[in-house]
């Protein structure tokens, strides 16, 4: 099967901690749609802007990609991010 490059981001760079929609240090800190409504700020006013910016910056044990992946980059996994948990991952 044929990997888009959203998801290959994803697996590069996320799936360490965040393999199938997890979180494997904070265990309810999951990229589901239910955890993200509940923890991630402005998730329920303006979704991918608001994983783009955990992206960016990063919080607590989470590291901060803006100097090791692209803007496009950081779009394209949030986008990817934002689907699979309507879609339930
Ligand atoms: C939280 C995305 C890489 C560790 C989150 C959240 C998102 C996210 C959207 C919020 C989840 C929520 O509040 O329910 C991503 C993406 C990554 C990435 C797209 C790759 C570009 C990583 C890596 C680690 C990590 C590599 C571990 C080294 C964490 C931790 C939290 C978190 C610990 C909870 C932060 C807190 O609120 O204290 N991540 N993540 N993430 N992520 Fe990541």
């Amino acid at each position: 099967a044929q990997t888009s490059n959203a998801a290959q981001i994803f697996n590069n760079n996320c799936a360490a901690c965040h393999i199938g929609g997890g979180n494997i240090l904070i265990s309810q800190k999951t990229l589901k749609k239910e955890a993200l409504s509940q923890y991630l700020e402005n998730y329920n006013s303006d979704s991918i802007q608001a994983i783009i910016y955990q992206v960016q910056n990063g919080k607590n044990a989470m590291p901060a990609f803006k100097s090791k992946l692209s803007t496009q980059e950081i779009l394209e996994v949030a986008s990817y991010v934002f689907q699979k948990a309507e879609q339930g991952w």
